[in-house]
């Protein structure tokens, strides 16, 4: 089975959040069960050099779309035994970072309908297209408007994965016609264009990161004005939740790492002391640290903690935060440490190396999200032997396993109500099993979440399964 991933960043390519990681992993994954799985990316400014040097040009041609008339080539190569395509056009991604620019809707159709020419081009004819977000959400819609009849085209059928439902890709529908060269009535909302309905209208499936989100996304709270959508396509649409990278993310054999572990929480400290070293902060083996990874964006849950820091930093404790995005937490959290050296430490922008000093140093990982599609922070976390306490939401509330104190069962710390007293009271419930019994708790605790199962074994079967009901579908129709 052929399947092309068309996206909009891959490990070890370009990463700007999770997204990156699944379209990294997954195919890896489904190539171990059989599956010819490439991947399609726009050839970013920012991809080393080094990774793509033996890439080579395999197709160059226009794309035309709107009145426009673009350059595009395609380059081809393989990385750890995965083939990438890269679309390349300098006028639209030889830019600093991934997006954030005011013509990213212009920039992605460029891309889906470099993806939909390249594969008229190429050797090789996908099953399946499996598009990511709503930066690739159209592709499904050209299929059906466009390229149905095309011989290079027949018989490929779309899935569509839902990483996180509030970016769709809204544009005012006067430009969406525009770029798209039609009417694209089923793209409008509420008087806008969505690029993201390109995928939820005409994609075979939908699928999504959780099997809790795609539960929620089908009411209005999380829905994002599309949970009627979702609704009527509840058949078409299954939760998966995503794995980690277990060889890519693995503390017995990370170089960034000074002391490797597996389950010793002895070695673990180690990095934590490193770690303390590294950032300034006073070394001690028993001051609990909590640390967090993330996009600084709404959506984690940070007004839940700016709103309870004063109270939280009265708690012995060390608080290491590496991130960026908005600017009020970016603010707000160099204000802590500026006011708190000896227990916050916070670098903004995105470091690799750092983050994975950060899992590997943390006792607790703070993840109080308002929504989470999946998740990926929760299970490096539980990897690096880090307690995660988090909201329960999303693929938060199918991974994280609330610590039940009679039983003993548990891997993490949860509560339910987005609610700051209520993080503020799961904080200090952790805390308080971190300084129990010499520690004998908190190691249960920690050995639950690194010898749980977050590889993708499983959920590529699920993917395959979603694809294989497609493909048996084509066929009984072509009977
Ligand atoms: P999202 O995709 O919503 O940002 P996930 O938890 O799914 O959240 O994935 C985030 C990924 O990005 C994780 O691999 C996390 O370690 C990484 N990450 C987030 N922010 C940073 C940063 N500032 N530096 C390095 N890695 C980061
Ligand atoms: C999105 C979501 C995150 C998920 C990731 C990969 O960025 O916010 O929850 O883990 O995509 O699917």
């Amino acid at each position: 089975m052929n399947v092309l991933f068309a996206v909009s960043e891959a490990v070890p390519l370009a990463k700007s959040g999770g997204l990156a990681d699944v379209a990294g992993s997954l195919p890896k994954a489904l190539g171990r069960l059989g599956a010819d799985v490439r991947i399609m990316l726009p050839k970013y400014e920012e991809i080393d050099p080094e990774l793509i040097r033996q890439f080579e040009t395999v197709a160059v041609f226009n794309v035309s779309f709107g009145w426009r008339n673009q350059y595009c080539g395609v380059l081809k190569g393989s990385i750890d035994g995965i083939v990438y395509y890269l679309i390349d056009n300098e006028f639209y991604f030889k830019r600093r970072g991934l997006y954030g620019y005011g013509d990213d809707p212009e920039r992605f159709v460029f891309f889906s309908v470099a993806v939909m020419e390249a594969v008229r081009r190429l050797e090789w004819a996908p099953d399946i297209v499996h598009c990511h977000d709503w930066q690739t959400a159209l592709i499904p819609y050209f299929l059906h408007a466009r390229y149905a009849s095309d011989p290079a085209w027949a018989g490929a059928r779309t899935v569509f994965t839902i990483h996180n439902l509030k970016y769709q890709g809204i544009v005012p529908m006067p430009l969406l016609k525009e770029l798209i060269g039609g009417e694209g009535t089923e793209l409008e909302f509420y008087g806008a264009g969505s690029c993201m309905k390109g995928g939820l209208v005409f994609a075979d499936k939908i699928t999504t990161v959780s099997e809790t989100y795609a539960r929620e996304i089908q009411t209005e709270w999380y829905g994002e004005r599309l949970d009627p959508l979702l609704r009527h396509r509840s058949a078409d649409l299954h939760g998966i939740v995503n794995g980690i990278d277990t060889d890519l993310y693995d503390p017995m054999n990370d170089d960034a790492l000074h002391t490797p572990y597996r389950s010793s929480l002895s070695r673990k400290r180690k990095n934590k002391l490193d770690l303390q070293k590294e950032l300034g902060l006073p070394q001690s083996e028993t001051t609990p640290m909590i640390g967090i990874v993330s996009r600084l964006v709404e959506q984690k849950g940070f007004d839940l903690i700016l709103h309870v820091l004063d109270e939280l930093l009265q708690e012995d404790i060390q608080l290491v935060v590496l991130g960026a995005g908005e600017y009020v937490y970016e603010e707000a959290f160099n204000r802590a440490a500026f006011g708190h050296p000896d227990k916050v430490k916070v670098w903004l922008g995105y470091n690799d190396r750092l983050a994975r000093l950060i899992y590997a140093a943390a006792d607790m990982y703070l993840m109080p999200s308002k929504f989470e599609p999946c998740g990926l922070s929760q299970l490096l976390a539980f990897r690096y032997g880090a307690v995660p306490i988090v909201r329960e939401t999303g693929g938060l509330a199918d991974t994280v396993k609330p610590f039940n104190e009679f039983t003993g069962e548990g891997n993490g710390f949860s509560f339910r109500n987005y609610n700051a007293h209520d993080m503020l009271y799961t904080i200090r419930r952790a805390l308080g099993f971190y300084r129990k019994d010499g520690g004998k708790t908190w190691e249960g605790i920690v050995l639950s979440g690194t010898q749980a199962d977050f590889s993708w074994e499983r959920s590529a079967s699920a993917y395959l399964a979603v694809y294989e009901s497609l493909l048996s579908h084509r066929k009984e129709k072509m009977q």
